[in-house]
């Protein structure tokens, strides 16, 4: 019902009785569920779920209105809120209103393309340092090599410093976490947190953990500063640590955690995933892989790459380009509408969710030929700026866009360039690659290969 007492005009969308299946097989297989939904009711569709309605939008031109032209409507979704709250708190990724302005205006001079193009030597550095303990012919989970590489990246140039100790379990916990979150958000039963269960206590367990590497990165900086010695840093933290309000008063210790575990976990996570299907679709895509190693051969001739070279490198862009759009570690995007309004033709009420994805507008035939097929070439040619807005998003869009989007393009394209140069990976025979699609895309069971040095 809308306000006045009308009938609500709702889009197409499933009808009848079945609707709770429905509901159950969005949340169990949100990528095949969301592809056959958009395939079968067209660009935009109402999906009941109990009592609400949730609206797939499949249309560039309605994703633009959703996250640019009337981006002041929405809030980020309380799908995404219930599922990264507990982790992340009131961090960049999920605050709002003038709050999320302030702390966005804070952070973003660590992401200035003068900034980050700073950051290149050490993710060349970083790259080197893992793949240095690599042999010809050993067998690497390359999900857990990537993310043990870009927690190291993320860590020295946003933070400054270096984590000691456990820190391979990072990805454990964060899996554990997002299946933890994912799965008590889709429960109807609600049990409450403190309750001693197995589940509450592993994550209770696990977000200490999280919570004790961010805490000694605040501390170790912390104690920097007490002692009065000179302070080399220039970074994200010393930023965010140094932020003063307008009154005077400085982050409360809960704020700085908050925006350090977003920065923390959003810095390499989602890096580390693209790196890793990068890696399976070259090894499943022979001739791709080929031309990216003529290409990494003849512009740089066996060294180290620079940031500078990246512009004379268009086939590596194309390969992370098309490993974006068939893989986008955020696979889909929601906000929930905080003022009426009119998408498609359709009016909507406050509070009303809309979904976009990725993953099905990316592998829709009207803007990709071939939408299944890898195919880097498809960029060779200026398609980026031929698409309507609101295609291909993998970094968002509108204000809310990711704020280390050229962060992570940097990072991609020197840790691939610097290891394409000197590896090829080979999928093991009859290991199962099987996507996760969490809060992230990720691969279930790893995605374990054979090392070949190029050498
Ligand atoms: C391949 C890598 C990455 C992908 C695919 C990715 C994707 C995204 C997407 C889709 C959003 C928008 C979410 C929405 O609209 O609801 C986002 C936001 C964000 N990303 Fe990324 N991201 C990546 C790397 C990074 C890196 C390296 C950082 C930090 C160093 C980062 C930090 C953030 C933050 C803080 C936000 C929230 C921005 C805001 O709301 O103001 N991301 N990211």
């Amino acid at each position: 019902m809308t306000t006045d007492g009308r009938a609500l005009r709702l889009p197409p969308g499933p009808q009848g009785a079945p609707l709770f299946g429905l509901a159950f097989q969005v949340l169990r297989d949100p990528l095949a569920t969301l592809t056959r939904l958009a395939r079968q009711y067209g660009d935009i569709v109402c999906i009941r779920v109990f009592k609400q309605h949730r609206i797939l939008l499949n249309l560039p031109g309605y994703v633009e209105q959703v996250t640019i032209v009337q981006h002041a409507k929405f809030h980020k979704s309380t799908l995404t809120k219930d599922v990264t709250e507990r982790l992340l708190g009131q961090g960049l990724l999920i605050s709002e209103g003038d709050f999320w302005r302030r702390q966005r205006r804070l952070a973003q001079p660590a992401f200035h393309r003068s900034r980050i193009t700073e950051y290149g030597a050490t993710m060349v550095e970083c790259a080197e340092t893992h793949s240095k303990t690599w042999r010809d012919g050993e067998v690497r989970d390359m999900a857990q090599e990537m993310m043990a590489m870009t927690l190291d990246i993320a860590v020295r140039t946003l933070f400054g410093t270096r984590l000691a100790g456990d820190v391979g379990n990072v990805g454990h916990s964060l899996g554990f976490l997002m299946r933890y979150s994912l799965r008590k958000a889709r429960s109807p039963l609600k049990i409450p947190e403190n309750w001693p269960t197995p589940a509450n206590r592993r994550a209770k367990r696990e977000t200490e953990f999280l919570d004790s590497l961010v805490y000694s990165i605040i501390a170790e900086r912390q104690k920097n500063e007490a002692s009065g010695a000179p302070n080399p840093h220039n970074d994200l933290l010393a930023m965010l640590m140094s932020a003063m309000d307008e009154d005077g008063t400085q982050m409360t210790p809960k704020q700085l955690r908050d925006e350090t575990m977003t920065l923390f976990l959003a810095g390499h996570e989602t890096t580390a995933l693209t790196l890793s299907w990068t890696w399976y679709l070259l090894s499943e895509n022979p001739t791709a892989e080929s031309r990216l190693h003529e290409e990494l051969r003849t512009v740089l001739d066996g060294r180290a790459p620079q940031v500078s070279d990246l512009e004379r490198l268009p086939y590596l862009k194309a390969v992370i380009s098309e490993v974006l759009r068939l893989y986008p570690a955020a696979y889909t995007i929601a906000r929930t509408s905080i003022a009426p309004c009119n998408v498609g033709g359709y009016d909507f009420p406050v509070g009303t969710t809309f979904v976009m994805s990725q993953w099905v507008m990316h592998r829709d035939a009207r803007y990709f030929e071939e939408p299944e097929a890898f195919r880097p070439e498809r960029w060779l040619d200026g398609l980026e700026n031929r698409l309507p807005a609101g295609a291909y998003f993998p970094f968002g869009d509108g204000p809310r866009r990711c704020i280390g989007q050229g962060f992570a393009l940097l990072e991609l394209g020197l840790v691939v360039a610097r290891i394409a140069q000197q590896f090829r990976f080979k999928l093991v025979p009859g290991h199962r690659v099987v996507l996760e699609p969490l809060v992230t895309l990720r691969a279930k069971y790893g995605i374990r290969m054979t090392i070949h040095s190029r050498s």
